[in-house]
């Protein structure tokens, strides 16, 4: 790839309407599709929200290029084993479930092979709902793909990605997430001497994630919207033989291009991927007792038709002081009508002492009751109460909600733990009727 860009190396903000050219001018002035594009590019618009949607949600951006995206093949489909969400190949259960961390391939797999669907909910069609993968992959990707069906929120947990994409590139590491918008091309690469990355995927149905509102914590606090990174225009003015790969209606398809799809010279508008680094999340729970409900630790959100219901909220934990007293610090048994999939990116996760591990994931859908296993809730209710820092730690949640429907292939993988109900079993009657504390 030998890609001229934009002399800058990203652009700041979560939402702006950016500007980016790699050749002077090549942006219209004052215009959208002037007669005649400077440099012969063509225009050509890309939009992430009906053109009616109101102006705070409306999303698009303008692509000056070097051929128009209309120039493929006819779509067929393929078939992809581990992508499928559809209603043959999903159960809904109201177990528990949790999973041990994918290995290494043990054949060549790039970004989009690796792919393995684990569950899902809601419906393309309709435009809500959530699938969740995780990915593990050894080789660069050589074709090109885009997703129909929804955004990508990429959560690298090992391996340096480099998405490279029509509007430019973005090197996303563990620890920093990626937001891939419906419908732009993009490629992955894999950037680390080892070539093994291994992460997990959000495709997101419904509406984009945005930066959830603030309310009484004010104009400043969790995820700041100068931290959010977009890229700047790159272009390379390549042919040959291309894969062209697109996810529409559940099934994988494949085209081919006889050009390279990253020939963007210039683009502007809002409609566009972006980077965020995690450790930049500004952590805010209680400093006098019990602990905050985790939509205190809410990144990016989707929200659903019903107004503070999220179709799909982005929860981090990261490390952060626990300072409550005569508190059970770590996170209380509950329930909820929200479902909850968890995976760790890094270290361990304050309410198990073992067996979630980081590349692994867990599931608890709606009403599923879970907690601490018995060991750190004995822990917990023993220990004094200094401040305690949590210290190389790095949870996410996407929670939905809609119920989760898990794929027929993670509930018979390997890798699932079908003991995982019984690290509650442990858990003792405490309860003393002549004993008021
Ligand atoms: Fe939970």
């Amino acid at each position: 790839m030998n890609l001229q860009t934009d002399n800058r190396q990203y652009q700041s903000g979560f939402g702006n309407h950016f500007e980016t050219e790699v050749l002077a001018g090549a942006l219209p002035v004052g215009r959208n599709s002037p007669q005649k594009c400077a440099y012969g590019l063509y225009a050509e618009q890309f939009s992430g929200s009906a053109f009616t949607a109101p102006r705070e949600s409306n999303r698009r951006s303008w692509l000056y290029r070097i051929r128009p995206s209309v120039i493929t093949e006819d779509f067929v489909p393929v078939s992809h084993e581990g992508l499928s969400l559809s209603a043959e190949d999903v159960i809904s259960s109201p177990n528990q479930m949790r999973w041990d961390p994918q290995s290494e391939p043990s054949t060549k797999t790039d970004f989009i092979e690796g792919l393995f669907a684990i569950c899902g909910n809601g419906s393309v069609g309709p435009q809500m709902g959530v699938g969740i993968y995780s990915y593990a992959a050894n080789s660069d990707m050589e074709g090109y793909f885009y997703n129909s069906d929804g955004e990508m929120l990429i959560v690298p947990q090992q391996g340096l990605l480099c998405i490279c994409t029509e509007m430019g590139t973005l090197d996303v590491t563990p620890k920093e997430i990626c937001v891939v918008p419906r419908g732009l091309k993009f490629q992955v690469a894999l950037k680390d001497s080892d070539k093994f990355a291994r992460g997990y995927v959000c495709e997101n149905y419904g509406a984009p994630f945005e930066l959830p509102n603030l309310g009484p914590i004010g104009a400043n606090g969790l995820a700041s919207a100068r931290d959010f990174l977009t890229p700047v225009a790159s272009y390379e003015d390549t042919i040959g033989e291309f894969a062209l790969l697109n996810k529409f209606g559940g099934q994988l398809w494949h085209s081919a291009l006889d050009h390279s799809p990253f020939n963007v010279v210039a683009w502007h508008g809002n409609y566009a991927p972006y980077k965020y680094d995690l450790s930049r999340f500004n952590t805010i729970n209680s400093v006098s007792f019990d602990h905050c409900d985790p939509s205190i630790f809410t990144v990016l959100s989707s929200p659903s038709s019903r107004s503070g219901v999220a179709n799909c909220d982005f929860a981090i934990f990261p490390p952060r002081w626990m300072v409550t007293e005569d508190t059970f610090r770590p996170p209380w048994f509950h329930r909820n009508i929200m479902s909850e999939f968890m995976g760790l990116i890094e270290g361990a996760y304050d309410a198990k002492a073992e067996g979630f591990v980081p590349g692994g994931a867990s599931l608890h859908n709606t009403m599923s009751v879970h907690g601490p296993d018995a060991m750190t809730f004995e822990r917990a209710i023993n220990k004094d109460l200094e401040p305690e820092y949590l210290d190389k730690t790095m949870a996410f949640m996407f929670e939905s909600n809609l119920t989760y429907s898990v794929s027929k292939k993670a509930l018979k993988s390997p890798l699932r733990q079908t003991n995982y109900h019984q690290v509650w079993h442990g858990l003792k009657s405490h309860f003393d009727a002549k004993n008021t504390k």
